[in-house]
């Protein structure tokens, strides 16, 4: 499975079966996080067991079954682009997990921060965490029902973007791939703009999860894509890869 049929698979999943991962996943995560840490300057942990972590969140939205594992995403506080590349780099974990068989889901806001099994320096922040494990081949009903009413509608292509001119297919391709990107309360908040030739991508709200949102949009485009790379930073420009 390369990445792009990675995003396609790939959904939020909130109930996970009780065994743990295999010894050839966990090596294969593990030597992704140290590169991806090594790449980003980011302290990101995987949690084996950290099912504390989800004590007392099991109503309503975000109700998650049988969580043992998840990716804490750890950095500076200091780091002015902390959640960006959060997003960033978390969804690239997600679409490696989803190459081998496993699920995830994004958590913002439905786990217990204080039980989060992470280690955390002082000058450290946990932006936000991604539960990871063994999944059921189909979705139990509970969880399909959670699912359908954590996902909502999907935006169309043309309210993902503004062009003033005709954009070409490499854009598209982009913008498709960030159709199916997650995001908080699946509001896909990110605008990408064609404009004079020139691409960027923004977000209205900078304060909540959207910056968080900004960095996975950004990586779904540039797979999608596949000719060049982001700037980081709301309004950042894309630059394509030169020959
Ligand atoms: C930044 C971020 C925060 C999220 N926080 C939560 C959360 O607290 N609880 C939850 O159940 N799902 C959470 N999600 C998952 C979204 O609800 C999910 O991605 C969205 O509904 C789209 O569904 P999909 O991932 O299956 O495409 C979060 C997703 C993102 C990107």
């Amino acid at each position: 499975m390369n990445l792009l049929e990675a995003i396609d698979l790939r959904q939020s999943r909130r109930a996970y079966l009780p065994q743990p991962m295999d010894p050839s996943q966990l090596t294969k995560l593990k030597s992704e996080i140290e590169h991806f840490n090594n790449e980003s300057g980011l302290s990101i942990q995987l949690v084996e067991d950290g099912s504390e972590a989800f004590s007392g969140f099991n109503l309503g939205y975000g109700m998650f079954q049988g969580v043992r594992s998840y990716l804490a995403l750890v950095g500076k506080t200091s780091d002015e682009h902390l959640k960006e590349k959060a997003g960033y780099y978390g969804e690239k974990l997600v679409l490696e997990a989803t190459k081998l068989g496993l699920g995830t889901c994004w958590v913002g806001g439905t786990f217990n921060r204080n039980r989060c099994a992470c280690n955390l320096q002082e000058d450290e922040t946990l932006a936000l965490i991604i539960t990871i494990g063994a999944i059921p081949a189909k979705k139990p009903f509970r969880e399909n029902a959670i699912y359908k009413l954590a996902h909502r509608g999907t935006k169309s292509l043309e309210q993902l973007y503004t062009a003033d001119a005709p954009v070409p297919d490499w854009f598209l391709n982009g913008i498709k791939c960030v159709q199916k990107a997650p995001s908080a309360v699946n509001l896909q908040p990110v605008l990408f703009h064609f404009e004079k030739g020139t691409v960027w991508a923004e977000v209205k709200n900078a304060s909540s999860y959207q910056l968080v949102d900004l960095g996975i949009a950004k990586l779904h485009f540039e797979l999608g894509a596949g000719n060049g790379s982001f700037e980081r930073g709301n309004r950042g420009k894309y630059s394509i890869n030169q020959l």
